[in-house]
């Protein structure tokens, strides 16, 4: 397994790949990797034949720099689960060789990045893309893999892909799962026991909601209400959204239909803990 640390090797490393057979997947992380992620690597192992992982805690992404420093780190850890899925380059760079001093250019998909997650955290999507759009022109990979669990930022990464003829396909992955509903997440770590017993909530909630849908209910009021009434019988530390959307556009829905977005965002602690759910209404 290659382990490159600056861009230069990673351009040298890439022209290397070239040829008729070329196949890249690429699985772009922020590190402190688990199952979820794993399970990413493993979906680019089975469809190509060479695979790349990016571990870079994004500092553009962050709001309060606070976020940015707590973020979990664990380069050890990730370059051991890289090594047991096969995985063929690791790139693991040095933020300022990805931001140097004079780094004053950023990318911003507009309507889609305002909402949900996006009017919770101002700039954050932007910081995504921005540095996705890097990433993918260092890679210039076949396929790029994401995952279910940020289904924002996917149809955000979506757009910027369509809308910047960037050339790579993109897939998406299902949500990994601990045995009582919680996504996982690198954030996760920072949660204690208890806290992390909390977090299923937001899980429950959703799944209240998709078993409202289920029942009948084809407004999202009623739904978004049986959301909130779940949450509230087991309060985190605070709830930014639970709603209803056209999973598309991202739009809420007042009528239901077609394949919906059940999202949340919870607070428990210091943490803040997202999951979705997709429905399809037939
Ligand atoms: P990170 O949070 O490390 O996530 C990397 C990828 O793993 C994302 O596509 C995310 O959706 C996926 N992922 C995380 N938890 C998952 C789970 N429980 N099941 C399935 N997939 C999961 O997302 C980012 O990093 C960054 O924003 C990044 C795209 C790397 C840009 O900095």
């Amino acid at each position: 397994m290659r382990i490159i640390r600056t861009t230069r090797g990673l351009q040298t490393w890439r022209r290397r790949q070239d040829g008729p057979r070329l196949s890249i997947g690429f699985v772009p992380t922020m590190g402190a990797l688990h199952d979820g992620h794993r399970s990413l690597i493993r979906r680019a192992r089975r469809s190509c034949r060479t695979v790349v992982v990016s571990v870079f805690v994004n500092p553009l992404q962050f709001g309060p720099a606070e976020a940015y420093r707590r973020y979990p780190r664990d380069p050890s850890g990730d370059l051991e689960l890289c090594r047991e899925e096969r995985v063929d380059a690791v790139f693991l760079p040095a933020s300022d060789t990805l931001y140097p001093p004079s780094f004053q250019t950023t990318v911003t998909v507009t309507a889609l990045s305002r909402r949900w997650e996006g009017a919770h955290r101002p700039a954050h999507f932007q910081g995504v893309t921005t540095i996705v759009t890097k990433l993918l022109n260092l890679v210039r990979p076949t396929r790029t893999f994401f995952g279910q669990k940020d289904y924002q930022q996917f149809v955000v990464i979506r757009q910027l892909v369509r809308d910047l003829d960037l050339p790579t396909a993109l897939t998406l992955c299902p949500t990994v799962r601990d045995a009582d509903g919680f996504a996982l997440s690198s954030r996760a770590r920072r949660l204690t026991a208890a806290q992390r017993q909390r977090a299923c909530v937001l899980h429950r909630a959703l799944l209240a909601g998709k078993a409202a849908i289920a029942g009948g209910a084809r407004r999202s009021r009623p739904v978004e209400t049986r959301m909130a009434a779940r949450v509230n019988r087991d309060p985190p530390d605070g709830v930014d959204y639970l709603a209803c959307c056209d999973a598309r556009t991202l739009e809420p829905l007042a009528r239901l239909r077609g394949t919906v977005l059940l999202l949340g965002a919870i607070r428990v602690g210091a943490v803040r803990c997202i999951d979705n759910l997709i429905v399809r209404i037939r």
